[in-house]
């Protein structure tokens, strides 16, 4: 018997409780939500950055009678941000030149379907180029592109695709001399509202309904090993978001924290513009000049950091500022002159470093004194960093923060006991923005724990006023994280089971959660699986001959995690305990070993285990 007391006043649900939070992780830019379809269109991968990178990533040759010679090169450039491009001399005759495979498979092309071609070229003689989307041997687009004598310009065409495949390759042909090649570009006419975005994954954001996005990142937006402001052309900046917006040209590519190039093609203007597109708020996060995510390399240079203060403010003015303002009016430019209405700002993303209590007051205050009403964000890390949780918690009720962004990836036993976790919450202090979270697994008991948990999150939502699930993209070629919301590859996508709870719950919030009781015999959730975790920050790591050993020292699972390149938490791995009937591994909250420099070492982690079906309960 459930018994809903419909005369009380209950508690009113934010209206902003559900949202997504997108990061460029799993490629969920390039590769992924924009819809571009070439790999390496600028031809800035570098072996200095990722070894398994070269200028021609992507790219192989392809003659057509003539010979090709192939170099990148970055003489005489396209523009400071674009530093390098193709040079690509044939001799003979008949045409030569390069093939782009795209992302996973190859390009994906429906038929029937338009595809703009962009290309910037250079040659010394006028010359046609000749361009073609091709499946194997068969031809499924062409397009011709008449290069004229001179310096660099822009060329664009367009075809239809005479038919359907997810493996196509765009070939660019070119006759006898010397063409220079760049942003060879090839897009779906059809994108998201028009706007670049690949319509599947864009559909699949919307159909949640998400009343903010928060971009870009995660780790994305505050790691970078190089100044943010060298003039180099270092491909490791943290994420500036003045360096995002313009012409596609003119956006250098980055090396990001998830080890993979981010084009920015996807720039500030994109996220808010998408923001907008699917109902949403634009919920930007920067960070104070202090890195996260296992790394700390603080800007501490006072006049850069007086500028980033600056580009923080100028970003605020850039979403709300007047078309008569400096960064209103480069809005305008870009096509949207009516303010996109910024309501909230992140400060910092996991940022637990005694440099986040020095920098954050200079960012707060400077936000304070010009827009008093945009509603500021500090951050607390993840529950599993323990006192620097409960610090970033007290630093943030010091600064009046309005919000504060707390994060967990914990086992879906967790998300069940932690029902209650916000009832006890100070009502008085900031409200809470859980920023990121997720149950390990991407299975339906995840789901369901996490269904439970969300129900606490609506209950008190008087102190919780926004929630997002995090990640929400992966490309199924190429994880960095799991579990995540949107998996697909370059034609395809689905919802994870926890993707239908988000969706359930945020196309259905009521205004007010009203008290209720339940008389009835309580059973336990059954089927829940364990979950062990073993990860690690940054570093390649293997961990061999894993056992979990039952009370009595009988080996109940034994495996191996080999990590390869990949950087995060790459043993994290989700086994079934079962003895008969599925068990429950108790919580393994913040067990820590401390590695040794190299080479094997033993490492013994206690875990109580639970039957969560059967006599115990
Ligand atoms: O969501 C994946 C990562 O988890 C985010 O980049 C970071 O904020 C957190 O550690």
């Amino acid at each position: 018997r459930l018994t809903v007391d419909t005369r009380a006043k209950g508690t009113k649900v934010s209206p902003d409780l559900y949202g997504v939070f997108y990061e460029d992780i799993n490629h969920a830019a390039d590769g992924g939500l924009y819809a571009e379809l070439v790999q390496n269109r600028s031809f800035e991968f570098n072996a200095t950055d990722e070894p398994s990178y070269t200028g021609l990533t992507a790219w192989t040759k392809a003659e057509r009678g003539a010979t090709a010679t192939l170099a990148v090169t970055g003489e005489d450039p396209l523009n400071t941000s674009n530093r390098n491009y193709l040079r690509l001399d044939v001799t003979g005759s008949g045409t030569a030149g390069v093939s782009n495979a795209g992302f996973n498979r190859g390009l994906a092309l429906k038929a029937g379907k338009r595809y703009d071609l962009s290309l910037w070229a250079r040659r010394t003689e006028a010359g046609p180029l000749t361009v073609t989307a091709e499946d194997g041997t068969t031809v499924l687009g062409k397009a011709t592109v008449r290069v004229r004598a001179g310096g660099w310009a822009k060329y664009t065409a367009s075809f239809t695709a005479s038919a359907t495949t997810d493996a196509g390759r765009l070939v660019v042909q070119a006759p006898g001399g010397r063409t220079d090649l760049d942003m060879v570009s090839l897009f779906p006419r059809d994108t998201f509202k028009g706007h670049g975005m690949r319509t599947d994954l864009a559909k699949m954001i919307a159909d949640l309904e998400p009343r903010f996005l928060r971009f870009p990142g995660g780790c994305v937006t505050n790691v970078g090993t190089y100044d943010p402001y060298a003039e180099t052309g270092d491909r490791r900046r943290i994420y500036q978001w003045k360096e995002t917006i313009g012409p596609i040209e003119e956006r250098p590519t980055n090396f990001n924290f998830w080890g993979y190039n981010q084009s920015y093609g996807i720039g500030y203007f994109e996220y808010f513009q998408f923001a907008e597109d699917i109902g949403a708020e634009a919920l930007p996060v920067l960070s104070v000049g202090v890195n996260g995510c296992g790394e700390n390399r603080p800007l501490t240079d006072e006049a850069k950091l007086a500028r980033w203060v600056q580009d923080t403010l100028d970003l605020i003015e850039f979403a709300n500022g007047p078309v008569t303002s400096e960064w209103g009016e480069k809005r305008a430019r870009l096509g949207h002159p009516r303010p996109f209405g910024l309501e909230y700002i992140g400060l910092g993303n996991e940022e637990i470093y005694p440099e986040f209590f020095a920098n954050y007051p200079k960012f707060a205050d400077a936000i304070r004194a010009k827009y008093p009403s945009i509603k500021i964000i500090s951050n607390s890390g993840q529950t599993s960093q323990g006192a620097w949780f409960d610090r970033m918690w007290q630093f943030a009720r010091d600064q009046k923060a309005d919000l504060v962004d707390e994060h967990y990836y914990n086992n879906p036993s967790w998300f069940l006991a932690n029902n209650r976790r916000y009832d006890s919450y100070d009502r008085e202090g900031p409200k809470v923005f859980v920023g990121e979270y997720a149950s390990r697994g991407n299975a339906f008991s995840n789901a369901l724990a996490e269904a439970s948990f969300m129900t606490g999150l609506e209950r008190n939502s008087d102190v919780v006023e926004l929630t997002s699930y995090a990640p929400l993209l992966a490309n199924v070629d190429y994880v960095d994280w799991a579990p995540d919301l949107i998996w697909f590859d370059n034609d395809q996508a689905y919802g994870s089971p926890s993707y239908h709870v988000q969706r359930l719950f945020s196309t259905n919030v009521g205004d007010r959660v009203l008290p209720s009781t339940f008389e009835g015999e309580v059973k336990p959730v059954e089927g829940i699986k364990g979950a062990v975790g073993l990860g690690a920050w940054n570093t390649a790591v293997r961990y061999d001959d894993v056992k979990v050993t039952g009370a009595d020292g009988s080996v109940l699972l034994s495996d191996d995690f080999a990590a390869g390149a990949s950087q995060w938490s790459p043993g994290l791995g989700t086994w079934a305990v079962q003895d008969g009937a599925y068990a429950q591994t108790a919580l393994v909250e913040d067990a820590r070993s401390t590695a040794g420099s190299a080479g094997w070492s033993n490492y013994t982690m206690e875990v109580t285990a639970r039957k969560t079906s059967g006599a115990e309960g």
